[in-house]
């Protein structure tokens, strides 16, 4: 009887949430270091840029009149250590920690949502594999309130299949959360009704003011652009002239894309129906 509930209680601590099992932790780096460009927020930045040895162990990311983010510790040395694959996928995913409350802007939560359950199993395998980092960035202030969720809740989602296609490449565009910043930012979030891709977003930092440019295709956009001259600014962020582009765009991240995966998203990008900037 003793031994019964016990392996019982055994059984229900270890037995892993069905939906996360098994992530592919190759997948899961690729998708965290490249792709996703995690580190761009996440990581602490220092003079030269990303501090390597510090690798996702949080910093401040954004001050505005509405918020101070902080994006925390997610190495094993942070919080995120105590929540299970299933409670850590959801804070990736929707946006929704374990106890309930909101993970706030810029954590891209409206591009998110379209994460697999495969690649998010993956994501998540891959962050309990870096290394541990102690470091406390502290945490965030956001005087704007939070809606109550950013969605329905999610059960499962899928990935459109692998490949140079428009639909791939939408699917990778929303994990590299490109329409985040290059679409108008509003206090709920990055204006995609009226917005999408038009650019028009303002980031200011120690690189002075830069606005994220249109990307659809239209004459303010990409029209004008080869596909090589596009693919050159996404991941060299070398302008056609030569000239080097500015930050916050995390082209170091970027440049590690799988060259199928870039001509997946420039053939998305050819299909946004052209609209004049903001
Ligand atoms: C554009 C910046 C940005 C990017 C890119 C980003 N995050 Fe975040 N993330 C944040 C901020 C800011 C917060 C904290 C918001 C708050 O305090 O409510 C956060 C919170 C989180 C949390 C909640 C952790 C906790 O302790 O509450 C997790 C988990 C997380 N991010 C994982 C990821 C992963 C994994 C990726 C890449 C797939 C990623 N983030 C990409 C900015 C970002
Ligand atoms: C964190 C914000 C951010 C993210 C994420 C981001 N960008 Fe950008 N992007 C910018 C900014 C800002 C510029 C302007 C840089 C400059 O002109 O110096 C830019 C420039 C560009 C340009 C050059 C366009 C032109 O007309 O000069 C292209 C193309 C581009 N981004 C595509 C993408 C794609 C595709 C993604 C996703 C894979 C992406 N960006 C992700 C902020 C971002």
């Amino acid at each position: 009887m003793t031994i019964a509930k016990t392996a019982l209680a055994a059984a229900l601590t270890l037995a892993p949430p069905a939906a996360l099992a098994d992530g592919d932790v190759d997948r899961g780096a690729y998708l965290v270091n490249t792709v996703m460009a995690c580190g761009n927020c996440h990581t602490p930045m220092g003079p030269d840029g990303i501090v390597a040895e510090q690798n996702l162990a949080g910093r401040l990311v954004e001050q505005t009149e509405h918020f101070t983010a902080i994006a925390p510790n997610i190495t094993p040395a942070g919080r995120v250590a105590d929540w299970t694959d299933a409670e850590l996928g959801r804070a990736i995913r929707e946006g929704i920690r374990p106890d309930g409350s909101l993970v706030g802007p810029p954590m891209p939560y409206k591009a998110y949502r379209a994460i697999s359950d495969d690649d998010l199993a993956a994501i998540v395998a891959h962050l309990r594999t870096v290394p541990a980092v102690e470091n406390d960035p502290g945490t965030s202030d956001y005087r704007i309130p939070l809606p109550p969720a950013y969605g329905p809740p999610l059960e499962t989602v899928s990935a459109p299949a692998p490949g140079v296609t428009v639909d791939y490449g939408a699917y990778l565009t929303a994990l590299a959360h490109c329409m985040e910043c290059h679409s108008p930012m509003t206090p709920q979030g990055p204006d995609w009704d009226e917005g999408y891709a038009r650019g028009g977003f303002a980031f200011h930092g120690p690189w002075g003011t830069v606005v994220s440019p249109n990307l659809t295709d239209h004459p303010d956009g990409l029209a004008g652009y080869s596909d090589a001259e596009v693919e050159r600014m996404i991941v060299d962020g070398v302008h056609p002239d030569g000239s080097p582009m500015l930050p916050p765009m995390p082209y170091a991240f970027l440049a590690g894309m799988k060259a199928e995966d870039l001509d997946a998203i420039v053939l998305y990008l050819r299909s946004i129906p052209g609209a004049p900037d903001p």
